[in-house]
Parts: structure tokens; sequence; C-alpha cells
């Protein structure tokens, strides 16, 4: 497990709370393989009902951790634990609640689109930079954006790069209800609360029909992992990356 992922039980609830503020939640592959790990035992134990998945304040996440890209795009390994992540975050049996503050990039924003009901504070922004980097859209973003919010929306955040504050974010789909940063939390663990106070079965049999059939997602997640991959290895990424990490040094 990673000291960067906190996870914590509140009753029934689950509890995945990004914990690397120092560089605003930025992904490593500790992290992923912690949080799939985490919403893996979860979906297996009988005694969990939801998951919520938190950041910090003022960073739900900056994405992928660019270092991490980095090492790939010069030879290292890397990719595993991304994808483990993924299929754990696309296929969990159970709720999944959301809560974002501030700074949401890259998979800090495409999480949100596997989870049920997502809080966000009228400071954040959504961003993917994936096309500025010299990538292309990850976690079945391709197929879920565009049914969540519209083609234009959809383009607009994942191919112009377009940042998407809370209060469009709400009106395109994407999150449940803008609520100030001092009452996140305690909209999502009401919301958590509220669903794991529903009749079990019946609330897994609605959820399921709400998202139907997951193989196109992960199918889509699939596709989308084979042209992250070469991208990665690109002279576009490997640019990009060494501008970001070099940037301090300039
Ligand atoms: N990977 C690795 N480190 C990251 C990071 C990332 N994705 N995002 C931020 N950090 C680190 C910074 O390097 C910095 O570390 P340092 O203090 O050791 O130099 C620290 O986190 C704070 O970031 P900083 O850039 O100083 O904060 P900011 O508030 O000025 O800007 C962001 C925040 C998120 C706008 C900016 O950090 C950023 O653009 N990050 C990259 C986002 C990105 O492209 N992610 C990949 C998406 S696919």
């Amino acid at each position: 497990m990673s000291e960067h992922v906190l996870i914590e039980r509140r009753g029934a609830v689950q509890v995945i709370r990004l914990n690397r503020p120092e560089k605003k939640n930025a992904i490593t592959r500790a992290m992923y393989a912690a949080m799939a790990e985490a919403l893996k035992r979860g979906d297996e134990d009988a005694d969990v009902r939801c998951h919520v998945i938190l950041g910090q304040k003022g960073a739900f996440s900056a994405g992928n951790d660019l270092a991490d890209f980095l090492a790939v795009a010069t030879g290292g390994e890397g990719g595993q634990e991304v994808y483990d992540f993924l299929l754990a975050l696309a296929g969990a049996a159970k709720p999944l609640v959301s809560g974002v503050d501030g700074v949401a990039v890259g998979i800090g924003t495409t999480i949100h689109m596997h989870c049920d009901l997502t809080f966000a504070t009228p400071t954040t922004v959504f961003s993917t930079p994936f096309v500025d980097l010299g990538l292309v859209p990850e976690a079945g973003s391709s197929l879920l954006a565009p049914a969540i919010m519209g083609q234009q929306r959809a383009f607009a955040l994942l191919a112009l790069g377009e940042g998407l504050p809370a209060a469009d974010a709400c009106a395109a789909g994407l999150v449940h209800r803008v609520v100030g940063a001092e009452a996140l939390e305690e909209a999502v663990f009401a919301a958590a609360e509220a669903l794991v106070a529903k009749p079990p079965e019946a609330l897994k049999i609605a959820r399921d029909l709400l998202r139907g059939p997951r193989d196109d997602v992960i199918a889509r997640i699939r596709e989308e992992a084979e042209h992250f991959r070469a991208r990665l290895k690109s002279d576009e990424a490997r640019a990009a990356f060494m501008a970001f990490m070099s940037r301090k040094a300039s």
C-alpha cells in the first residue's frame, strides 16, 4: 500500500483519500495500485456498501505523476497499475461517490465519469490537457464524456483542453451538486450514508440498470490504453513532460 492513499472505514462506507498534497495529489503507480486494491477489497467485503473517493483541500488531483510518465517515455516500465485501477473503477460493484475541491486534472477529472454522484466546490476546475501533452483521452472518457455531456462539450474538454468550471460541469452532468468548500465532505458523506441506508438488493439492481453493461466501457479503456502507451513514447509527449519537469529550473 502507499502512504499517499489513505483508506478508512466509516460504518459501511469505505473512504479512499488521495494524500499527496505537496504534489497536488499527482498519482503515482503505487497510488493507483493502492486504489485498485481498495476498490477490489471493498467490493468483496459484504460490510462495505459504498465507496467514497476524496482528495485534499484545494487539490483533488493534478493527474498522473508526470515523472512516472517521463520514465515510461524514456524507456522505463509502467502502465499496468493504471490499467488495473481503471478496470476496478469501471467495474466497481458498489456505488461510487466523489468529492472534488480545486485542481482536477487528467485522471483527476475522468475518474468522476465513473462515479454515481460527484460533489464539487465552486472553485473547482476540471481539465484534461491530454492532447497538449501529446496524449489521448483515457479511462473510457472518449466514450463516457460525450454520453454525459454531449459531443461539443466533451470535445472542448478532452481535445481542446478547455477547463470546465464546477458550475458548468454541474450543468453538463459531470457533477451532481456544487457545494461550498466547508460543506463538501458533509455533502459527500450524507449522500453515501443515504445510499447505504437503502435496501441493498434494490439499489444494486437500480445502479446496474442505470450504468448498463460495462463491456463497451472496458473495451474503450483497452483501446484508449493502446494509443496512450504508444503516445507516451512519442516525441510530442516526451517534449511536454520534459518541459514540465524542467520548468522550475528555467
Ligand atoms: N506530476 C508530478 N508532479 C506534479 C504534478 C504532476 N502531474 N502536478 C503538480 N506536481 C508537483 C509540482 O511539480 C510541484 O512540485 P515541487 O513543489 O516539488 O516543484 C507541486 O506538485 C506543486 O505544483 P505547482 O505546479 O507548483 O502548483 P500550482 O498550483 O502552481 O499548479 C497545476 C497546479 C496542477 C496547475 C500544475 O501543477 C500542473 O499543471 N500540473 C501538471 C498537470 C498535468 O498535466 N497532469 C497530467 C494530466 S494527464
